[in-house]
């Protein structure tokens, strides 16, 4: 990680944050279209994390929204939650923002899921599997953490 900034985790509940579309602008101009749809999903109503064990997080650092990431229900087996709408700014990248969201959303899920999954792209492997997520192939889905029998967050630390 490099520095040392303060970050702040904040759940979504109402409303996204204020400055959610210059976050936007930036994942649709590195070719990412995953929060044109959570915008999407979350003005229709179609997904608000707002089942069992569901949670959408946003990170600040410095009071500006650095990223945010999202758990839902897994649609193959409702026993387990799934990683979604995960995105960090790219100039706060590599400092543990991303890490910090996960960690916050695997704490969360341990009271009410089994495991957590994901249908992760492939250049954010090495991220996931830093956590101590393990690759699967199967229901579309590329890791998952089974929660019973992991420490969370390692092999790379807490
Ligand atoms: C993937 C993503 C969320 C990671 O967020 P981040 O805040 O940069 O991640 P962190 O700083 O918390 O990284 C934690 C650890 O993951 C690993 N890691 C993260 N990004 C990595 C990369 N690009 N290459 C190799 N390892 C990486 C490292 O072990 C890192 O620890 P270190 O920095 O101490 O070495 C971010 O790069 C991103 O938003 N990418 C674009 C969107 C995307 O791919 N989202 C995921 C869709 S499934």
């Amino acid at each position: 990680m490099v520095g040392a900034k303060k970050i702040r985790l904040e759940p979504v509940a109402d409303e996204l944050p204020a400055d959610f579309e210059e976050l936007r602008a930036e994942a649709r101009a590195e070719g990412h279209r995953f929060l044109n749809r959570l915008a999407e999903d979350w003005a229709a109503g179609a997904m608000r994390f707002d089942g069992r064990g569901e949670r959408l997080l946003a990170a600040f650092v410095d009071g500006e929204l650095a990223g945010v990431g999202g758990l839902t229900i897994e649609p193959t087996d409702p026993t387990a939650l799934r990683m979604r709408r995960f995105y960090v700014r790219p100039a706060h990248r590599r400092t543990g923002v991303g890490r910090q969201l996960a960690l916050a959303l695997l704490d969360n899920a341990k009271g009410d899921a089994k495991a957590v999954t994901i249908n992760a792209q492939s250049a954010s492997f090495p991220f996931w599997e830093a956590l101590g997520f393990i690759r699967v192939t199967r229901d579309g889905l590329t890791h998952a953490m089974d929660l019973r029998a992991t420490s969370v967050g390692s092999p790379n630390g807490p």
